[in-house]
């Protein structure tokens, strides 16, 4: 059946700004990382799609290998966006990135101006766009000169194939000198992906300062990391769970009984609270004032209703802050 989108999707979702652009991003995005690539019923991977935009979640962030296999899950979506969305395109924020290994060859992988730019270009045209909104240089690359990764993004911007520049899983230190370098290029960094949940802290050693202060958004990838940070394995690792799906990003193994009783006593607080520790864990993330989104990832559409509906309860207090705090050290 034709899709035709809630008519009441802008009412439940907050809006926040990117930094000091003039973009403004829902405060839950959906991630295509998993659930989205050749070896997923692409029923779901629709349901999915149309539910997020039904609750007013307008970003949609890809990477040029998502899948598996890599391309597979722009594909898919660009199949999705022309069949359901694409009376809606001006509603939508549609971001990729290029930076890790996409084909072989020494034009492949990390930050040329040769990888950047024709990896867009192959982007746009699996997903059959014109443009996307944002583009990423996906993680900083130790040997091109940090000016060529920039200027690549400055070009791609100034041709039109990309309306905003981005990058992802810089160091603070990288971070400021490539803002530096887009913003003298007349291109302002529009935003930086870091991972970032109550499991992983490296951004608040510097990160987050950097982007309040020049005015950079900040959107936290894997906020529940992976799906730890939810009730999903607090009874063992359900047949349909990421860790039992054979990915090298989330094992049985990485769920050590240390990991599982900080879990357990993080749902006990959540559950104190009347929600459940996803919300939490998400509420948590977004209670940083250079918190512009929280990019989750879904298999199922009540995990996304989770997320949005964690909008409406209560934030955090400082005592309950507090306490999470000293259960995590
Ligand atoms: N820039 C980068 O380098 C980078 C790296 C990784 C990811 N990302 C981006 O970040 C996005 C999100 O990453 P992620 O998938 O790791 O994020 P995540 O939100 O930490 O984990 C998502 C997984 O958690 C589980 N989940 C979600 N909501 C739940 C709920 N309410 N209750 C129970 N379980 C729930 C689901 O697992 P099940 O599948 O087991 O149901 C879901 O697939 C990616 O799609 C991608 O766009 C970027």
């Amino acid at each position: 059946m034709q899709y035709q989108p809630a008519a009441e999707r802008y009412q439940q979702m907050e809006y926040r700004r990117s930094g000091r652009s003039g973009l403004k991003l829902p405060a839950i995005s959906l991630g295509l990382w998993h659930n989205f690539g050749d070896s997923t019923r692409t029923d779901n991977s629709r349901a999915l799609l149309r539910h997020a935009f039904d609750c007013g979640i307008t970003h949609f962030d890809l990477a040029n290998n998502y899948g598996p296999p890599p391309g597979s899950a722009e594909e898919n979506f660009g199949r999705i966006l022309r069949e359901d969305f694409h009376a809606w395109r001006d509603e939508l924020i549609i971001s990729t990135k290029a930076g890790y290994t996409m084909w072989d060859g020494p034009y492949g992988d990390w930050g040329s101006r040769k990888y950047l730019i024709s990896s867009l270009d192959q982007s746009l045209k699996r997903m059959g766009l014109e443009y996307v909104d944002i583009f990423y240089h996906h993680r900083p690359d130790p040997e091109t000169p940090l000016e060529e990764t920039m200027m690549a993004l400055d070009q791609v911007v100034r041709q039109g194939k990309a309306l905003y520049a981005a990058i992802s899983n810089y160091p603070a230190g990288q971070a400021a000198a490539a803002f530096k370098i887009l913003r003298e290029l007349g291109t302002p960094c529009l935003i930086h992906q870091p991972k970032y949940s109550l499991f992983e802290r490296q951004p608040e050693e510097g990160l987050l300062d950097v982007l309040q202060r020049v005015g950079v958004g900040c959107i936290a990838f894997s906020p529940l990391a992976g799906g730890v940070l939810t009730d999903r394995y607090l009874h063992g690792i359900p047949e349909d769970s990421r860790a039992a799906s054979g990915s090298r990003f989330l094992t049985a193994g990485q769920l050590t009984a240390d990991k599982m009783h900080k879990v357990q006593q993080l749902n006990a607080i959540a559950q104190r609270r009347g929600q459940k520790l996803a919300q939490m864990a998400l509420a948590w993330v977004l209670r940083q004032p250079a918190m512009t989104s929280v990019l989750i990832g879904a298999s199922k559409t009540s995990q996304i209703d989770d997320a949005v509906q964690m909008l409406q309860q209560s934030r955090l207090s400082a005592e309950e802050l507090q306490e999470i705090e000293s259960l995590l050290r």
